[in-house]
């Protein structure tokens, strides 16, 4: 890979051409619970820029530039009451578009008006907080139409989790679906699996053959191995533009969530999960009813902070080694040593440091999702760079939301796409469009 290559892609700050391309989309930015009416405002780090987050008294949410236009003291500090933010240095006011609503150390009523705060548009949907950061301010694009985003409050469990690297290196994880049978199960033998679970193809032949295709929202691929004479076992799964994933652990039916790898900077990231409530466990217990080494799947958290890296971030982290486990990595059925599928992921793209060096990688057949997903990012971004070409998504939402991934068994004779498109019309989908 280039290095010119390298930088477009994982620098997201304003001016950068990742970063333009980001901006074109809506960003999920928080949760609602996090912004209370007339609470104190949210420090919010998206894409390079430091934002505030506030909800006023009649419960809109406000999400702008921390520096107040008059002489940049920080909004964070400021008193959000009756409808509006107030800055502690001078008392200028805003409300959640952002207008200032007073000066009351000027004389002059009417100076208020020729002042805006920098503020972007927002909207609230099902627990999350959008935020859009793009051009189109005053028209912005429509919200997409991801199906876990659909899903009721009630519906969906949303996770937020930081991590401290580029989101590439963190959303490739998800992509890279050759370590699944290394980092989270090469302590696993197909003997430890129930017979009737599809995991143990996965404990099987650890080396599985790909096709790999770009799609209409993103990019996708199927992991195949054979399952018995005469039938296939499938691994789906799909990157979406601009940040999203979707993995192949589940069955393919119910396996209805999105993962969102947002952005903060070029060094931070958000994970967002979205998954729906009756999705069944990805990996059930061993053949004696137990969990197997490593699965657990509890989020350990710091307590969040009010800095602008300070919120969900993992008790397991650089500075403490992730807390490997050398006994339980050498001789507790553990291949990582680390306990709990998302820690592992965590652990191994943190430890590539905070932006992977793309010129020190040697990249394999096996990377090819990565690959094609890179070029499918690189491409949209110098579209738009060139002559303005909208990316995938942002004004045709309805692209991104009949998209699945799950594993499945089909006659060998059937193709992927054929495979893929029978195993859709079959799936759960809760929400299906009137128009599909
Ligand atoms: S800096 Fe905010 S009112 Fe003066
Ligand atoms: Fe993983």
């Amino acid at each position: 890979m280039r290095s010119k290559d390298s930088d477009d892609l994982v620098r997201v700050g304003p001016g950068t051409a990742m970063g333009a391309l980001m901006r074109q989309y809506w960003l999920p930015a928080a949760m609602s619970a996090e912004v209370k009416p007339d609470g104190a405002p949210l420090r919010l780090m998206l894409l390079g820029e430091q934002l505030i987050a506030f909800r006023d008294s009649a419960g809109r949410i406000g999400v702008m530039d921390h520096r107040c236009p008059h002489r940049c003291a920080s909004l964070f500090l400021g008193r959000n009451e009756e409808g509006g933010l107030r800055c502690i240095y001078h008392g200028w006011k805003y409300d959640v578009e952002g207008n200032c609503v007073d000066t009351p150390n000027l004389a002059d009523p009417e100076f208020k008006n020729r002042i805006k705060a920098k503020a972007y548009k927002t909207v609230e949907r099902n627990g999350l907080v959008w935020v859009y950061m793009g051009e189109r301010q005053a028209a912005p694009p429509p919200l997409p139409l991801i199906e876990a985003t659909l899903l009721p409050e009630a519906e969906v469990t949303i996770n937020f989790v930081q991590r401290e690297c580029n989101y590439l290196q963190a959303l490739e994880g998800d992509i890279d679906t050759s370590h699944f049978g290394f980092l989270h199960a090469g302590g696993i033998s197909p003997d430890d699996v129930p017979d009737d679970s599809l995991f143990r193809f996965t404990v099987t032949n650890r080396a599985p053959d790909y096709h790999v295709a770009d799609t209409p929202s993103g990019t996708m691929y199927a992991a195949y191995r054979e399952a018995a004479p005469g039938k296939t076992y499938w691994r789906f799964a799909n990157f979406m533009m601009p940040f999203w994933t979707q993995t192949p652990q589940g069955a393919f039916a119910s396996h209805l969530h999105n993962r969102a790898w947002v952005p903060m900077d070029d060094h931070h990231t958000m994970f967002v999960s979205l998954t729906w409530k009756q999705h069944p466990p990805s990996i059930g217990p061993n053949k004696e009813g137990r969990m197997m080494p490593g699965f657990k799947r509890v989020f350990n958290y710091l307590p969040n902070e009010t800095g602008w890296y300070g919120r969900w971030r993992l008790e397991r982290r650089a500075e403490n080694d992730w807390l490997i486990d050398r006994d339980a990595q050498k001789t507790g059925g553990n291949f990582s040593g680390i306990d709990g599928i998302h820690a592992q992921d965590q652990a191994v793209t943190e430890s590539m440091g905070p932006v992977t060096d793309h010129l020190f990688e040697h990249l394999a057949p096996s990377d090819r999702m990565i690959m094609a997903t890179r070029r499918c990012l690189l491409q949209a971004a110098r579209a738009l760079a060139k002559d303005g070409t909208m990316p995938p998504g942002v004004d045709d939402p309805q692209i991104m939301h009949a998209v699945r991934s799950g594993d499945f068994i089909t006659e060998a004779r059937l193709g992927w796409r054929d495979a893929y498109d029978r195993e859709m019309r079959e799936a759960v989908r809760p929400l299906k469009m009137a128009a599909e």
